[in-house]
């Protein structure tokens, strides 16, 4: 059994429904860790793990997100959680107002401790940020971002139509493929 280590409950649905399907079984830990300031998403699940390592029996598995903007040179990327809380959508939108392109990438980085050891994963989705929020499903910046190929917003789209494209069902995708193990010849 794994535990994902998770305070976001859209996290846990997102996972757990790919997860479930799969016939792995997760719980979910509702925890919050030390999430350290970094030029990389991966920085901070391996920095996380050092505490979580101490504090945690079994396997478990942590996530850390961001979303790149191209206009800003990837920002907010690391600082999303923090853009997220003191702008918000609305303020997020108004940045780009003028900006010269609204492309823009979502990444996720898993670390799963299992055994004793850290396995990374990694998960992108291109596309662009809305015009304005729409939808009201999902979480953080799902209003204002449409993954490329679709119409609809992340918070417009169900669980199962996000996880057919996002970033976080990639990096599960990932996950899986480690879990399952190398093919047999
Ligand atoms: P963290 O991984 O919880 O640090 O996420 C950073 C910020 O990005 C938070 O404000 C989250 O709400 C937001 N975020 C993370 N993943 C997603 C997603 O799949 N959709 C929309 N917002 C997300």
């Amino acid at each position: 059994m794994i535990a994902f280590v998770t305070t976001n409950e859209g996290k846990y649905r997102e996972v757990s429904a790919i997860l479930a399907d799969a016939g792995v079984n997760i719980v979910r830990e509702d925890r919050s860790y030390p999430e350290i300031q970094a030029d990389r998403l991966e920085k901070v699940v391996r920095f996380a793990a050092t505490v979580l390592d101490d504090q945690i029996r079994g396997d478990y598995l942590i996530d850390d997100s961001g979303l790149f903007l191209d206009a800003f040179g990837g920002f907010p990327g690391v600082y999303s959680s923090y853009v997220h809380k003191r702008l918000g959508n609305p303020g997020l939108l108004k940045l780009l107002q003028d900006a010269k392109t609204r492309a823009a990438t979502f990444e996720t980085v898993f670390l799963l401790r299992q055994g004793g050891s850290h396995e990374v994963f990694h998960g992108e989705c291109r596309g662009t940020i809305a015009a304005g929020e729409r939808g009201t499903g999902g979480f953080g910046f799902d209003p204002i971002f449409v993954p490329e190929g679709a119409a609809k917003t992340f918070a417009e789209m169900t669980v199962t139509e996000k996880n057919r494209v996002s970033h976080r069902a990639r990096a599960v995708a990932a996950l899986l493929a480690h879990l399952r193990g190398p093919k047999q010849p």
